[in-house]
């Protein structure tokens, strides 16, 4: 058993996901096409520019971009009916300004919620004629603009059951495949992912995920699935594992990314040497497993730089440090995915 410590404040004793071995891959052998890697940004960060440094730094280094924050429930719809629009229109504005592209997140999630909705009553009526008005609402928005969609994360308990949340409680498991329905009418030129932590490698969560998302993507509703990749340095899979559940996506006709990828080393023992040695490891290995599966269209972290991320400081999870330095981390990602050349 190892400790899951990288989702929540306590850590929970779970099943390892198998030996790691280094990816069968060598560094910089790849299929040749351009895998594109975005970053988690926060608007108040890249648009505000107090930081100069988090912007040029994003600027230079990521094809694409997810809102952190921006999309989710709590931000765009504080009350209820007052859609507040104007943190999302400038990142949007910042993507179309600076040629990146839009990974929307989240539609549909158990957290993130405004107080009001949890605090009233909804009847099955009633919700799901909110959830298709919020869909058509933020998807209809940005139709061209966001390339894809997080249209539902993490609606699975790790051993493969639903999830409980207002969603699921209300509307039952039909939701998923509802909201899915909504975002395709809303944008139907734009990707759309079921996303979610912890089904990186085989096992009872992927194995709901590859049935959920392969009955959607034959009604026409689905493109592929996020794997999040939020590891740290005793929880992790880089290898083959990885590789493997990736390649029975693929086989069912999914797209799959890994969605927002960090790497807490606070629980490593050893020297900052060894600790970055170890983490450009981890690094390295998932980078090559996406470039060499054609499936694997994106590779996101979940942050600029170690001077902000979700984590503890000591985590040190991300690719650059907290002073923008390019870490081992990063070598080990450009090894795999080569920075696309600059147009002359
Ligand atoms: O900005 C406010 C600040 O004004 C206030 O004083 C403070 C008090 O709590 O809260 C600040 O907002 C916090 C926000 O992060 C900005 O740091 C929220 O409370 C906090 O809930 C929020 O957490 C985010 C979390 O999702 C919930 O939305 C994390 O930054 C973000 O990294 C995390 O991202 C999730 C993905 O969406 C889904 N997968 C897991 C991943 C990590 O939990």
């Amino acid at each position: 058993m190892l400790l899951l410590c990288a989702l929540g404040s306590a850590c929970r004793a779970r099943a390892s996901p198998g030996p790691t071995v280094p990816p069968q891959v060598a560094p910089g052998a790849t299929s040749g096409r351009q895998l594109k890697l975005g970053a988690a940004v926060q608007r108040a960060r890249l648009v505000d520019a107090r930081d100069p440094a988090y912007a040029s730094t994003f600027a230079e280094t990521f094809d694409s971009l997810t809102p952190e924050l921006e999309l989710k429930l709590e931000h765009l719809l504080p009350r209820p009916g007052a859609y507040d629009w104007a943190a999302a229109d400038d990142l949007v504005a910042y993507a179309g300004a600076h040629r990146k592209e839009m990974r929307g997140h989240t539609l549909v999630w158990h957290r993130a919620l405004p107080a009001w909705m949890l605090s009233r009553s909804w009847t099955r009526e009633e919700l799901l004629a909110f959830l298709k008005g919020h869909v058509a609402a933020v998807v209809g928005r940005y139709r061209g603009r966001i390339a894809e969609w997080d249209v539902v994360n993490e609606a699975f308990n790790d051993d493969g059951t639903w999830r409980k949340s207002l969603w699921y409680d209300v509307l039952g498991p039909g939701y998923v495949e509802a909201a899915f329905r909504f975002a395709r009418e809303a944008d139907p030129g734009a990707k759309l992912y079921y996303n979610d932590y912890g089904a990186e490698w085989m096992n009872a969560k992927s194995d709901a995920i590859l049935a959920l998302a392969t009955r959607l993507r034959k009604a026409g509703v689905l493109d592929g699935v996020g794997l999040q990749a939020h590891f740290n340095a005793g929880w992790y899979t880089s290898g083959p594992d990885l590789a493997a559940n990736m390649a029975r996506f693929a086989a069912a006709g999914l797209e799959v990314e890994i969605t927002e990828l960090d790497v807490a080393m606070s629980s490593r023992h050893g020297s900052a040497e060894e600790k970055l040695r170890d983490q450009a490891r981890i690094y390295g290995g998932i980078a090559a497993a996406c470039q060499a599966q054609p499936a694997c269209k994106q590779l996101t972290v979940w942050g600029v730089s170690d001077r902000y991320t979700w984590l503890t400081p000591s985590d040190v999870p991300l690719l650059f440090d907290a002073a923008y330095a390019p870490k081992p981390a990063y070598a080990a990602i450009r090894a795999a995915i080569p920075a696309p050349r600059p147009t002359p």
